[in-house]
């Protein structure tokens, strides 16, 4: 299970998404807003995230102009590990080195078709674990010590 969630700058995009994760028969939970409607990305930046350390949700896909203010208010949260990705190298390594478990996206920076392929690069990477995971642990003592 996968949260979704965007802002008014990225409705279009999330519907793009939507349609990537229906193919691959994967189930989402919309947190984001439709046309006409608006919101703080923060707000929905939370909301995603609170569905993945709810344990509810694996992963989140989180979408605003630029991907960056999700990213932002995304990584304030325990757990999350949120990445903005605007290639298809950097939404591979972003998961096999640093776990990443939120892909931040930004409808007014990418095309459709770069984000069908960031999009399907993030969902089949896995992470690789080893010397990786000791840096990871080393994001999540920082976590521990800071965001409590
Ligand atoms: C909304 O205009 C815009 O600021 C937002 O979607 C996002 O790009 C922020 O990072």
């Amino acid at each position: 299970m996968i949260a979704i969630g965007n802002d008014h700058a990225a409705v279009a995009l999330k519907e793009e998404v939507k349609n990537i994760l229906s193919e691959r028969n994967i189930e989402f939970i919309d947190c984001g807003v439709g046309e006409g409607e608006r919101a703080d990305y923060p707000l929905i930046a939370e909301k995603v995230c609170r569905k993945i350390t709810d344990g509810v949700c694996e992963k989140g896909i989180l979408m605003c102009g630029t991907g960056i203010g999700m990213s932002i208010a995304a990584n304030k949260i325990k757990g999350i590990r949120a990445s903005v990705c605007s290639d298809v190298f950097s939404a591979k390594m972003t998961v096999m080195h640093n776990d990443s478990n939120v892909l931040c996206l930004g409808e007014r920076v990418i095309g459709k078709g770069l984000m069908r392929e960031i999009v399907e690069a993030w969902l089949d990477a896995s992470f690789e674990g080893g010397r990786h995971s000791k840096r990871v642990d080393m994001i999540k003592d920082i976590e521990n010590r800071i965001l409590n």
